[in-house]
């Protein structure tokens, strides 16, 4: 087995047949398959309704410490209004998948607490939305964090490619509470629709373990053509697009959790290479002022990693297997 396969195995590995669902927290390191994700890694027994909910929220304690904003902190007090969802199958292709409320919240990245830190570090930044505000979230992956933003009075949008998604999330997009969900699917901004769909106005664009330098533009070549993220426009083109997209002082936040980087004589891990695919000159020709720069945030990663129980027996050895960077820039 060679090492990328190992790092997989490894991470997918700590999921099967594991009692605590919240281990599926390891595949926010798990390299993705744009597009086609693995499937069929949820637990054989679906979780009964409300219980995840529940579980989720008594997560909210241990995080709160780790959090500075108070924003964020209301947040994540969302976690535990999220509703109950009742376990479904679902074709995608010729597979049927058990949709229970653990993959419809979490999906396979794990809790949405997860976005925690993102957020602290944008609500620093001057992040504090009042109700009717826009965030945009690139590579949303699951539902569950939108739907806190929405029960708080904001409006959520996500963008994906990731086929289960649609399927899994069908008639979820409208209002919520006195904000709303709007799910895009497809290539953005490449697809005019979307960009159509989506509008602008947005207070923050966010973008968790998707824009990955080892995603948009790998350093060694790929194992697999499925490892890249194929934006489907030139950074120029893409950068552009999301200023556009944001109101003036709007922030563009980067997060990238990772694991370790694959040693040169080892098959290359792009989903290790966390750093901003894009340089410093490109926001700033976009019309952005970059306030923060591929800044290292092992530490912090780590410690909120632990509070969610990324180091649960059988998971993670976080001081060697955890690693984090963010960018940070605002529209002038
Ligand atoms: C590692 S997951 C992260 C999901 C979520 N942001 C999180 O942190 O939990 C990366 C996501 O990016 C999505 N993705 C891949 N290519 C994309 C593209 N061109 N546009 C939007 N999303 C894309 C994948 O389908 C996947 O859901």
């Amino acid at each position: 087995m060679n090492q990328s396969e190992n790092v997989g195995r490894l991470w997918i590995g700590l999921t099967d047949g594991s009692p605590n669902r919240f281990l599926t927290g390891v595949f926010l390191l798990v390299g993705i398959i744009c597009g086609s994700s693995v499937y069929g890694q949820e637990a054989a027994e679906p979780a009964a309704p409300g219980s995840v909910v529940a579980e989720l929220q008594q997560e909210i304690d241990k995080v709160r410490p780790a959090v500075q904003g108070p924003w964020t902190k209301l947040w994540m007090d969302e976690v535990g209004r999220l509703g109950k969802v009742e376990p479904r199958k679902i074709n995608i292709g010729d597979r049927e998948i058990l949709v229970d409320e653990s993959l419809f919240y979490s999906g396979r990245y794990g809790s949405p607490l997860a976005y925690s830190r993102a957020f602290d570090l944008a609500e620093k930044h001057g992040f504090a939305p009042s109700k009717g505000a826009k965030i945009f979230d690139f590579g949303y992956g699951s539902i569950g964090h939108l739907r806190m933003l929405a029960q708080m009075g904001l409006n959520a949008t996500g963008v994906d490619v990731e086929p289960l998604l649609p399927v899994m999330y069908d008639g979820c997009s409208g209002p919520l509470g006195e904000g709303s969900v709007q799910l895009l699917h497809g290539r953005y901004p490449a697809d005019e629709k979307l960009i159509e769909a989506a509008g602008d106005g947005y207070d923050l664009f966010l973008s968790k373990n998707t824009l990955k330098r080892g995603y948009i533009h790998p350093s060694r070549e790929p194992v697999s053509p499925r490892h890249i993220i194929q934006l489907g426009v030139k950074d120029e083109a893409f950068l552009e697009r999301v200023t556009s997209m944001l109101k003036p002082g709007g922030l563009f936040v980067i997060y990238n959790f990772c694991p370790p980087k694959a040693a040169m004589d080892k098959p290359y891990i792009p989903w290790a290479e966390g750093e901003c695919p894009f340089p410093v000159e490109a926001f700033e020709r976009a019309g952005f002022e970059v306030v923060e720069y591929d800044v290292v945030d092992d530490k912090e990663a780590r410690d909120l990693g632990h509070r969610l129980g990324w180091d649960a027996p059988g998971g993670m050895k976080l001081e060697t297997d955890l690693f984090a960077w963010y960018t940070i820039a605002r529209k002038k």
